[in-house]
């Protein structure tokens, strides 16, 4: 039975495979309206949400199958001090699938191991989202016919979106792929996905803080929200929050087929005039996430029927280190007292199996 926390976890192959189904839906919405008939999928999320939450219960609805959950921390038994773990436990015996969003990073990795049912990531704080990168791809695929060779440039909060951090993990995987990092010097994108992911897989790079200077160059445009919520400076957040606005008047520099993406909300970073320019996609992508959410659903309920037994094995996710511990104050570790700090190392790096952040020595 197979889950998914990163978009790392499927293959290109089996993108490539959701991104056909998702088209097949498309094409064929009667064929799947009763293919979840009988099931049940739980959200759980514990931070606000648009398009993850009800794009899920969308899909899941159009499967034929049916939903609970709960849309905020407060409406659960969290607010009396339930942890993630039996949380998992209990929703496990309600439903057939479960989709969690957290602010703490780690939390549905915390889930998934205590869960016999599979789990999906639909946002954990600052690390992953890879449904948003499902929505995505299926955008650029439909518009673009592929990924290779493309040039994208993301622009905005790259150190706090986590949808910029799913994406470029999984653009890594197509040849001859260039990014374009446009941010405020304080936004960079973390030190830990330019290594692992970007120069590890030799991907050509460019970091500056114009947009106006790189926007002819690109194929595709990431625009992303200055992610107010996870700034624990107000300050720095009140200085940095109209950092860029993209316009009708500046989209006449970028190329015919150049698209522009954003994962929603926007907040000021994309003015109202460019949402009539047909390269303006952020809606459709919205769209686009509904359909490879049912994808998604349909592949993990089909490995939970071709392998339902689930031996729950830490040792997969990472081991005891002792004399290391995870200092990312917004990890799922430091917060819940019971969970056994795990660590895995890549490439010679430390990390926190929970949040990815490279581990300190005590
Ligand atoms: N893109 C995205 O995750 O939107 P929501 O926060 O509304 O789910």
């Amino acid at each position: 039975m197979r889950s998914l926390m990163d978009i790392t976890d499927f293959t290109a192959a089996e993108l490539d495979e959701l991104m056909r189904t998702a088209c097949d839906i498309i094409e064929n919405r009667d064929e799947y309206s009763q293919q979840c008939r009988g099931k049940t999928l739980a959200t759980l999320f514990y931070e606000p949400s648009t398009r993850t939450r009800l794009s899920f219960e969308a899909a899941m609805l159009e499967l034929g199958g049916a939903v609970i959950g709960f849309s905020e921390a407060s409406g659960a038994s969290v607010s009396k001090g339930e942890s993630v773990a039996d949380t998992a436990r209990i929703v496990d015996c309600y439903s057939d699938i479960i989709a969690m969003r957290h602010p703490l990073e780690g939390a549905p990795l915390v889930a998934s191991v205590n869960a016999t049912v599979p789990v999906i990531n639909a946002g954990d704080g600052s690390h992953c989202h890879p449904t948003q990168t499902l929505a995505d791809l299926l955008t650029i695929y439909r518009k673009r016919g592929g990924f290779c060779g493309l040039t994208v440039g993301f622009c905005g909060d790259l150190k706090y979106g986590r949808t910029v951090h799913s994406l470029i993990s999984a653009l890594s995987r197509y040849d001859g792929v260039k990014l374009v990092l446009i941010s405020p010097d304080e936004l960079r994108l973390p030190g830990y996905i330019r290594k692992d992911i970007i120069e590890k897989h030799n991907m050509p790079y460019t970091e500056t803080s114009s947009l106006e200077d790189y926007l002819p160059s690109l194929d595709i445009l990431y625009m992303t929200r200055i992610q107010q919520e996870r700034f624990d400076d107000k300050a720095q957040y009140e200085r940095l929050k109209y950092s860029y606005r993209l316009t009708a008047a500046k989209m006449t520099l970028a190329r015919a087929n150049m698209y522009v993406l954003h994962p929603l909300p926007r907040v000021n970073e994309i003015s109202i005039d460019v949402d009539d320019d047909p390269r303006a996609v952020y809606f459709e992508q919205a769209l686009n996430g509904k359909y490879m959410r049912m994808a998604l659903i349909l592949k993990l309920l089909a490995s939970a029927v071709e392998d339902p037994v689930r031996e729950v094995n830490k040792a997969d996710i990472g081991v005891p280190m002792p004399g290391r511990h995870c200092i990312n104050p917004k990890c799922i570790i430091t917060r819940e007292q019971e969970l056994k700090p795990l660590f895995k190392t890549e490439g010679g790096v430390c990390r926190c199996a929970y949040c990815e952040q490279e581990a300190k020595q005590k």
